[in-house]
């Protein structure tokens, strides 16, 4: 029997930790690569689609990846307290690997404007919560500030150990699938994500001569700062994860575009919910962010802007649907109330 270590463990060698390193794992990564057939055939095409189930992490996203990494460099050097702004993931995330550790985490978060899943999450997990009066991007910029004062470890995405780790979900996909993808759709918000993905990409192109995919970055709507071409002040959406108006690695988010001759696009709070919901008809539920890749290759194929057939495309969904449970249980008809009664039943179910 081959028994799974995580991330650190899987990948040591490709990775650029320091020596100092101490892994904190909680055994993350090893995600499935999850074909979806009938939602290809339905949008338009003959080709493969998969999806990256990145919600199915130890704390139920992606950030898992950079978190083992981050946290274990600070372990490593005797790091007492993290800190990180976040819209809910990367606090949880964040909370969840320093209580591993035994470190202190603390994570600010914008008011009001975080799913319960995620709030929960980061509150389960023992962290200090602080919301601020303000936007990801202000509290962001707190942190930065506070980290370059005391003796805290920043671990938002700036932290360059956090995008090694995460990289390592495009080597998962390339050692699953023999290859490379097409396409590869994602969200973006901060920008962490598109980055390491590209970064593991190319390091595994170099290696392994694979192929380097396209990719197909997808902001939502109002808060579309990289598809604008300026900051988003008020940056607003129901893909809470991505309401942010000034992402930190903005500008290499648009390099891994731009070399991958590949695009960047905003889609609709409507599309991203809809596709929530197909997806979730194929037993995939997601939380509404990690919707918006997928949401954004539909919406190119249906303008006719980009032709699956013959292709092969990865759409990562990054965070699980049980992250925000209220976006379904706002909007759903209550359910059915009965008698304890089987003639009741029978009844209703003849309805
Ligand atoms: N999807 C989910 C579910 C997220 O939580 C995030 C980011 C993204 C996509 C976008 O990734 O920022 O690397 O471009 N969440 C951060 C957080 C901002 O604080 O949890 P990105």
């Amino acid at each position: 029997m081959t028994t799974y270590h995580g991330i650190l463990h899987r990948y040591r060698g490709l990775l650029d930790l320091p020596d100092h390193t101490q892994t904190v794992s909680l055994l993350e990564g090893n995600t499935p690569l999850i074909p979806v057939p009938r939602l290809a055939q339905e949008m338009g095409g003959r080709f493969e689609l998969y999806v990256k189930f990145e919600g199915l992490n130890p704390t139920g996203s992606f950030k898992d990846r950079g978190m083992t990494a981050a946290i274990s460099e600070a372990a490593g050097r005797g790091v007492h307290t993290v800190i990180c702004a976040s819209t809910g993931n990367t606090a949880a995330s964040a909370a969840a690997y320093a209580a591993r550790a035994g470190m202190r985490a603390v994570v600010l978060i914008p008011q009001g404007k975080v799913a319960a899943g995620k709030l929960a999450g980061a509150a389960a997990y023992g962290a200090q919560i602080i919301q601020v009066q303000g936007s990801f991007d202000d509290a962001l910029s707190m942190v930065v500030a506070i980290s370059q004062k005391l003796p805290i470890a920043l671990v938002n995405s700036l932290n360059p150990f956090r995008l090694e780790g995460q990289k390592t979900a495009a080597f998962e996909i390339s050692d699953t699938l023999g290859n490379s993808p097409d396409w590869l759709c994602l969200p973006v918000g901060n920008a962490g994500n598109i980055t390491a993905y590209w970064m593991g990409f190319r390091q595994y192109h170099h290696l392994k001569s694979a192929g380097l995919p396209r990719i197909l970055g997808a902001q939502a709507a109002g808060a579309a700062p990289l598809v604008l071409g300026h900051p988003v002040e008020h940056p607003e959406t129901v893909a809470t994860a991505i309401r942010i108006g000034r992402p930190a690695r903005g500008e290499q988010a648009l390099e891994a575009i731009e070399q991958s001759q590949g695009r960047i696009l905003a889609v609709s709070d409507e599309d991203i919910l809809a596709m929530q919901r197909r997806l979730a008809g194929e037993g995939i539920w997601v939380e509404p962010a990690s919707a918006a890749g997928l949401a954004g290759l539909e919406v190119e194929i249906r303008a006719g802007r980009l032709d699956p057939s013959g292709l092969r495309i990865v759409a990562v969904c990054t965070g699980h649907g049980l992250k925000d449970p209220e976006i379904i249980t706002q909007r759903m008809r209550a359910p059915q109330v009965l008698p304890s009664d089987v003639k009741a039943l029978e009844a209703a179910l003849a309805q």
